[in-house]
């Protein structure tokens, strides 16, 4: 199904440094961070943007970069759509803002 894709721009933040036999992570919170989900415009409202975030889910619960359980991305307080995308994937609003984009977070098992 995704090759049908024309683009998907998914950024997992994976700066990891091994210092004294632990994780150490590029910022204070230990966590995945999804980056700039697109879908090309003319294949929007498919399924492809759904199906492509329960990939990259799947693919974050195996801990392929360390062990965080925290899966954090950033949505425009003016992107109904995207934040309904995110919260049907049990992603919430942690109420952290910068300045036109809300922080929103799940926890993989
Ligand atoms: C947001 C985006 C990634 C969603 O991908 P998509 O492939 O279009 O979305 P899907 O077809 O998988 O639909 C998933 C859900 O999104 C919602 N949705 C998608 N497009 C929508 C639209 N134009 N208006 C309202 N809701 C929409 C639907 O509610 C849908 O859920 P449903 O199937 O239960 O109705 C895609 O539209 C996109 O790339 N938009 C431009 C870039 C962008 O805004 N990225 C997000 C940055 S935070």
């Amino acid at each position: 199904m995704l090759t049908m894709v024309k683009i998907i721009l998914i950024l997992i933040r994976k700066a990891l440094r091994r210092i004294e036999g632990k994780y150490q992570y590029d910022y204070d919170v230990p966590e995945y961070d999804i980056w700039h989900m697109m879908i090309d415009q003319d294949e929007q409202g498919r399924g492809y943007g759904s199906k492509a975030l329960d990939l990259v889910i799947q693919y974050i619960a195996t801990k392929p970069f360390g062990d965080s359980d925290r899966v954090a991305l950033t949505c425009n307080k003016d992107n109904p759509a995207a934040r309904k995308l995110y919260e049907s994937k049990g992603f919430n609003a942690t109420g952290n803002e910068d300045e036109d984009e809300i922080e929103m977070v799940m926890t993989v098992q």
